[in-house]
C-alpha cells in the first residue's frame, strides 16, 4: 500500500506538470505547432523543414476542414446550433501557420507527457485491480478515471482539429477538474488517515467559499476566451467583458472567507489549521499572479502558473472537504 500511495502522489504531480505544460503550449502559441493528431505533420517525431511537402499548409487546412465537419455535425445534432455556427465561422478565418520547429517540439513534448500520464493511469487501474480485495471501491474509481483520461485525450485531439476553438479549449480545461476530483476520490479511499474535524460554522464557510471559487474558475475561462482573441502583451483592458471585473474582485471575498476560516481554526480547531492555511496561501498566490497578468501585461510564465495554481487550489479544497467527510463517516 505504501508503494501505491507514493505512486498516486507521483501521478498527481505529473498531472499538475501536464496542466502546466498544456498552458505553456497555449501561452507560447504552440497549440498548432503540429496541425494533425496524433502525428506531427504526418511524422511520429516532428520533421525538419526539408522533409515537408511544398503545399503542406494547404494540405493540412483542407484535412482539418474535413475532420471538423464531423464536430460541427455533432454539435448540430445535440442541439448546439449556435456553437456549431460559431465553430464554422471561426474555422473560415483560420489558416495553417508556417512550420516552426520550436513550436512543433513544444506541442510534441506536451503530447509525450500526456501519453505518459495515460499509460500511468492504465497502470493505476492494474494496481487497483490487485488491491480490490482490500479496497473494493478503488478499482471502479480507477476505471472511471481511466475513462476520463481517455476522453481528455480525445478532446485534446478535437482541440487540435478545431484549430484551438476557444470553447473546446475551455471544455478541455474544465474536464481536468473532473480528473482531479476522481484522483482525490482515489486517494481518499486508498488513504483515509489524517482526518480533520470541521465545525458546522467552518463547514458552511468552506462550502460558500468553494462555490465562489468555482464561479471564479468559470469566469477565468470566459476571460481566457477573451484574451485568446487578443495579441500579447495585453495593454488595454478597457474593452474587457464584465467577467473581467467580476474575476478581478471575487478573490478579495475568497481571501476574506478563507482568512476567517484560518483564524477560526487557529483559535478553536487546530486539526484543520495546516490545510486551511495552505489553501489560503494558494489563493493568495493565484490572486498575485492574476494581478501580475493584469498589471505587467502577462509576463512570461504568469498565465501557465495562474492556471496551475488555480487547479492546485481546487485540489486543496477537495482535500479538505474529503478529509472532513472521513472523520464524520468514522464517527457514524
Ligand atoms: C483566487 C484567485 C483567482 C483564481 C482561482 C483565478 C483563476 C483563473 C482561471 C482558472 C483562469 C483561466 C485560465 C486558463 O484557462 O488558462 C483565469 C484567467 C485569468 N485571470 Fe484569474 N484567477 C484568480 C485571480 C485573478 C485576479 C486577481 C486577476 C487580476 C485581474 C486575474 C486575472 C486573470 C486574467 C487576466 C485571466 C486571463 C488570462 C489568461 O488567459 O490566462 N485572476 N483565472
Amino acid at each position: 500500500m505504501v508503494f501505491y500511495l507514493r505512486f498516486l502522489q507521483g501521478l498527481l504531480y505529473l498531472v499538475f506538470l501536464l496542466i502546466f505544460a498544456g498552458s505553456w503550449v497555449r501561452h507560447t502559441g504552440s497549440g498548432m505547432g503540429c496541425p494533425d493528431w496524433p502525428k506531427c505533420y504526418g511524422y511520429w517525431i516532428p520533421p525538419s523543414p526539408e522533409e515537408l511537402p511544398e503545399n503542406y499548409q494547404h494540405h493540412y487546412l483542407s484535412k482539418k476542414i474535413q475532420k471538423t465537419q464531423k464536430t460541427i455535425q455533432l454539435l448540430q445534432n445535440i442541439g448546439l446550433q449556435t456553437a456549431a455556427q460559431k465553430l464554422a465561422h471561426y474555422l473560415n478565418h483560420q489558416s495553417i501557420q508556417s512550420f516552426n520547429p520550436l513550436k512543433a517540439w513544444t506541442e510534441y513534448v506536451n503530447r509525450l507527457l500526456g501519453s505518459l500520464v495515460g499509460i500511468l493511469f492504465l497502470l493505476n487501474t492494474f494496481f487497483s485491480f490487485q488491491l480490490r480485495k482490500e479496497k473494493s471501491a478503488l478499482f471502479s474509481l480507477s476505471l472511471w478515471t481511466l475513462g476520463s483520461v481517455c476522453f481528455q485525450g480525445i478532446l485534446g485531439a478535437v482541440v487540435v482539429f478545431t484549430h484551438l476553438f476557444p470553447l473546446m479549449v475551455s471544455i478541455h480545461m474544465l474536464l481536468s477538474l473532473l480528473l482531479l476530483y476522481l484522483m482525490n476520490k482515489i486517494k481518499e479511499v486508498a488513504d483515509p488517515s489524517r482526518p480533520i474535524n470541521l465545525s458546522p460554522f467552518q463547514k458552511r464557510l468552506l462550502n460558500l467559499s468553494f462555490i465562489i471559487f468555482l464561479i471564479q474558475i468559470l469566469l477565468g475561462t470566459q476571460l481566457r476566451q477573451y484574451v485568446d482573441g487578443l495579441s500579447l502583451p495585453i495593454t488595454n483592458w478597457s474593452s474587457a467583458p464584465p467577467s473581467f471585473y467580476a474575476h478581478r474582485s471575487l478573490p478579495w471575498i475568497l481571501l476574506l472567507l478563507t482568512g476567517t476560516l484560518v483564524y477560526h481554526a487557529w483559535k478553536y480547531n487546530r486539526t484543520s489549521y495546516r490545510r486551511l492555511i495552505n489553501l489560503f496561501f494558494l489563493l493568495c498566490l493565484c490572486t498575485l499572479i492574476g494581478l501580475s497578468i493584469y498589471i505587467f501585461h502577462a509576463p512570461p510564465f504568469a498565465q501557465p502558473l495562474h492556471l496551475s495554481f488555480s487547479l492546485i487550489s481546487f485540489y486543496a479544497y477537495l482535500r479538505i472537504k474529503s478529509r472532513d467527510v472521513c472523520l464524520s463517516s468514522q464517527k457514524e
